[in-house]
């Protein structure tokens, strides 16, 4: 029998209908439509604005619409993994309700949480749950309510983040399809750059902290811009050069959307021409852990059974990596 490899086979997303413009941005903070524009790339993004609504609201949308899409009986999915770095409370994974309410009722499900490598690792992830031939229906979701952690006084932050939530089918296939290689790394220096302080296990909130926005992320965009766009480019150029593909053999890069310079500074170094490229940032802005599925949903119409992807994603922590994944159906 040939080996079981773990193909994407279905996806799903869900964008809030609030859309906050660079020119809305512009009245809140000190910045401006052409700063945004050409610094990030960004000209808009989603907001979940209803109260007590949190990233399972996202999730449980995104992965509704994929169940709806594809037919599948919720009651087969075995597992549900949801990526997140936004989870929508502390000590109650956000994947159990999100699993209860799309009717995922024999599925176990846990959370996973890798900054914006969130959906990356969690690929890795449901692919190995899959290739070890012992479950047949794994749905990874990425999503996150950014915007419950954005201090939206400072224009270093609040320009670049929304929210958003996908979510994508793993099956098991015996083409030779889905996931082929993986190259994931992480590395703490990164956390002192890219952080919410306030609010975890080592500084509970407190209203000092609060009133300082020190529970809200801080980032020093210069050096993770920095890393940004080494790190992603280099796992890129590895992945590529271990499984002995050229950039002919690319048909797509999907990568983590935080800043266009960053995407093109990865293009560039593999020389992939921009067609090639998925790219909805200026729809959405940095979705963290729902940029790469929601690249998917975007651009399911344009994929065809065989077609090489290439994934690559850089977060806090700093984490990072990249996938090289076989797409698996024609839509
Ligand atoms: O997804 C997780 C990983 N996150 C990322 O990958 C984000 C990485 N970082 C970035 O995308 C970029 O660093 C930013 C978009 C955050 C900032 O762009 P930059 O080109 O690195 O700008 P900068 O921080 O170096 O600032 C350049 C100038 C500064 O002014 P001076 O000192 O040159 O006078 C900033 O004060 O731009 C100013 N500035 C702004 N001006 C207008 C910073 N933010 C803004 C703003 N509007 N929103």
């Amino acid at each position: 029998m040939s080996k079981i490899s773990a193909a994407i086979t279905a996806v799903g997303g869900y964008v809030p209908e609030y859309v906050l413009t660079n020119k809305m941005l512009e009245d809140m903070v000190d910045t401006n439509d052409e700063w945004i524009t050409t610094r990030t790339g960004i000209k808009e993004r989603r907001i979940l604005k209803e109260e007590g609504k949190g990233t399972s609201y996202l999730a449980i949308k995104a992965a509704q619409n994929l169940i709806d899409k594809s037919g599948i009986d919720p009651l087969e999915i075995e597992l549900v993994i949801v990526a997140t770095a936004t989870p929508d409370m502390k000590a109650a994974p956000t994947s159990a309700y999100t699993a209860t309410q799309i009717g995922a009722k024999n599925a176990f499900s846990f959370d996973l949480e890798a900054a914006c490598s969130s959906f990356l690792y969690g690929m890795s992830v449901a692919s190995k749950y899959i290739e070890s031939g012992k479950y047949k229906k794994v749905l990874l979701i990425g999503a996150d309510k950014n915007s419950s952690m954005i201090n939206y006084e400072d224009r270093a932050t609040c320009i670049i983040f929304g929210d958003g939530g996908g979510a994508v089918l793993f099956e098991p296939n015996q083409e030779g399809l889905g996931l082929q290689d993986e190259f994931l790394r992480s590395d703490g220096i990164g956390r002192d750059f890219l952080q919410a302080k306030y609010g975890g296990s080592s500084y509970p909130s407190t209203p000092e902290a609060i009133k300082n926005h020190e529970h809200q992320v801080f980032q020093d965009g210069k050096t993770v811009f920095k890393n940004a766009v080494f790190n992603m480019a280099d796992v890129a150029v590895k992945i590529l050069e271990r499984n002995k593909l050229t950039v002919n053999d690319v048909s797509w890069l999907v990568a983590h959307q935080a800043n266009k310079r960053i995407i093109d500074a990865t293009a560039n170094r593999i020389e992939l021409e921009e067609e090639k490229v998925m790219m909805n940032i200026q729809k959405y802005g940095n979705t963290t852990s729902a940029t790469l599925p929601l690249l998917l949903c975007d651009y399911e119409s344009k994929l065809k059974k065989g077609d090489n992807l290439i994934f690559a994603a850089f977060g806090g922590g700093f984490t990072w990596g990249s996938i090289y994944l076989k797409w698996a159906y024609n839509s």
